[in-house]
C-alpha cells in the first residue's frame, strides 16, 4: 500500500510541475513575431483612385461594417461616409477583439503608419508591429491597385480622436497562439496588379473571392480553423453573430437547377435582388452597402456565379433558435 502511496504523491507533483510549466509556456511565447515583405503599394492622391477606394470600402470590401462604433453603424447602413474611426468587437473563446480606428489620426489611428505597413497587414496578415493580425479580413488577394485605393481613401479621411481597446486575448486564445494554430494568412498566388472594371467573369471572380468575400461566407466551413470543408459558393457556411434568434445557413449560390438558390434568376431579378437589400433584420450579409453597389459589378458577379459548375447542396436556410 506504501508503495501505491508514494506512486500517487508523485504522479500528483507531475501534474502540477506539468500544469505550472504549460501556463508558463503559454505565458512567455504566445506573443509570437512574425515576418512578411512589405508590398511597394505608395497612398496617392488622386481623386479618381481616393474614390474607387472610397466605394469598395463602404460597398463590397465593407470596411465600414466593422471600422466604425457602433452608434455610427445606422448612419453608415443608410449610406453615410462617417469616418473608419474603429469599434466592432467580437468576444469568442480566444477573446474579445476590437476592430482599430483607421483614420489618419496620429496617437489613436494609422497617422504614424506607413503605407507599406498598412499594405502588408492587409495583404500579408503581418501587423506593424510584427504580430499576426486575426483573420477577421479576406484580403490578401486584393489586387495593387485596389490595395492602393483603399490605403489612398484611409489617409484621405478627417482624422479622429478615437481610442479602441486592445485586444484581449483568454488564455486560450494565447494557448492557441503558443502551440502555432494562428498563423498570419498570406495571398494564396501573386496577386494581380490590377483587374479590368468591366462586366466580366473575371471581374466578378475577383470580387466574390478577394473582395467582397462572397466565397467565406457562402461556403461550408470547419468551425475551428475556418478551413473550407465544401465546395466553394455551394453554401452550407455558418455565419451566425453571437446572440441572434434566427440560425442562418448560407444557401447555396451556385448554378443548380434543384439547390442553387438563384439558378433561376435572371441577371435583372439577381440586380433587384441586391436594390432591395436586406429581407431578415439578423442576417450577417451587409446587404445595406452591397445593395449601393455599381450595376457593372452586380453584373459582374452574376456572370461569374452562374459560370460556376453547378453544385447539388440542398440548404435550409433560416430556422428559429431553439
Ligand atoms: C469583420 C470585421 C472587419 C472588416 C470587414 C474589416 N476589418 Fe479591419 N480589422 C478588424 C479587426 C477585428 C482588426 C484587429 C485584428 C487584430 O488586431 O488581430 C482589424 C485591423 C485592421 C487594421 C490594422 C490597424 C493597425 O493598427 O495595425 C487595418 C489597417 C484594417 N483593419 C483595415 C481594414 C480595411 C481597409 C478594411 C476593408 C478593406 C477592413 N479593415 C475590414 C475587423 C474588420
Ligand atoms: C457575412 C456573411 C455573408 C457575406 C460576406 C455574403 N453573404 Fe450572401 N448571404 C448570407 C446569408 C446568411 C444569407 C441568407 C440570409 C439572407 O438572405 O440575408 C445570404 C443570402 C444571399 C443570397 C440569397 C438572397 C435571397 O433573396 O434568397 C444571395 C444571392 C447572396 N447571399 C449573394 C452574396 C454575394 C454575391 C456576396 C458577395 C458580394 C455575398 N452574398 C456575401 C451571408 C453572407
Amino acid at each position: 500500500m506504501k508503495t501505491v502511496g508514494r506512486i500517487f504523491k508523485w504522479l500528483v507533483i507531475i501534474l502540477i510541475v506539468g500544469v505550472i510549466a504549460l501556463i508558463a509556456f503559454v505565458q512567455t511565447s504566445w506573443e509570437k513575431e512574425f515576418t512578411a515583405d512589405h508590398p511597394a503599394i505608395k497612398a496617392s492622391t488622386d481623386s479618381a483612385i481616393i474614390a474607387r477606394g472610397e466605394s469598395l470600402a463602404y460597398g463590397l470590401a465593407h470596411c465600414a461594417v466593422c471600422h466604425v462604433p457602433d452608434e455610427k453603424l445606422e448612419n453608415v447602413l443608410r449610406g453615410e461616409k462617417v469616418p473608419l474611426s474603429g469599434g466592432w468587437e467580437i468576444s469568442i473563446p480566444p477573446g474579445t477583439f476590437r476592430a482599430p480606428n483607421i483614420t489618419p489620426d496620429e496617437e489613436t489611428g494609422i497617422g504614424k503608419l506607413t503605407d507599406e505597413e498598412l499594405a502588408r497587414t492587409l495583404r500579408h496578415m503581418v501587423s506593424h508591429d510584427n504580430k499576426v493580425v486575426l483573420p477577421f479580413m479576406p484580403y490578401a488577394n486584393m489586387s495593387d491597385a485596389d490595395l492602393q485605393a483603399i490605403i489612398s481613401f484611409l489617409r484621405s479621411q478627417p482624422a479622429e480622436y478615437h481610442k479602441v481597446p486592445e485586444n484581449e486575448y483568454s488564455f486560450l486564445g494565447k494557448a492557441v497562439m503558443a502551440f502555432g494554430l494562428i498563423k498570419p494568412t498570406g495571398p494564396t498566388k501573386t496577386p494581380p496588379k490590377s483587374v479590368p472594371i468591366e462586366a466580366s467573369v473575371e471581374y466578378g471572380k475577383y470580387l466574390a473571392n478577394s473582395v467582397g468575400d462572397c466565397v467565406g461566407c457562402h461556403t461550408e466551413r470547419s468551425m475551428q480553423t475556418g478551413e473550407f470543408l465544401g465546395e466553394p459558393f455551394a453554401g452550407g457556411g455558418d455565419v451566425n453573430e453571437p446572440g441572434s434568434t434566427m440560425q442562418f445557413t448560407t444557401p447555396n449560390l451556385t448554378p443548380d437547377q434543384n439547390t442553387g438558390i438563384m439558378a433561376n434568376w435572371t441577371e435583372e431579378e439577381f440586380i433587384a435582388r441586391f436594390r432591395q437589400g436586406r429581407i431578415y433584420e439578423e442576417s450577417p450579409m451587409p446587404w445595406e452597402l452591397f445593395s449601393r453597389v455599381d450595376e457593372l459589378e452586380l453584373k459582374a458577379l452574376y456572370r461569374y456565379l452562374m459560370s460556376l459548375d453547378p453544385v447539388f447542396n440542398k440548404i435550409e436556410v433560416v430556422k428559429e433558435k431553439a
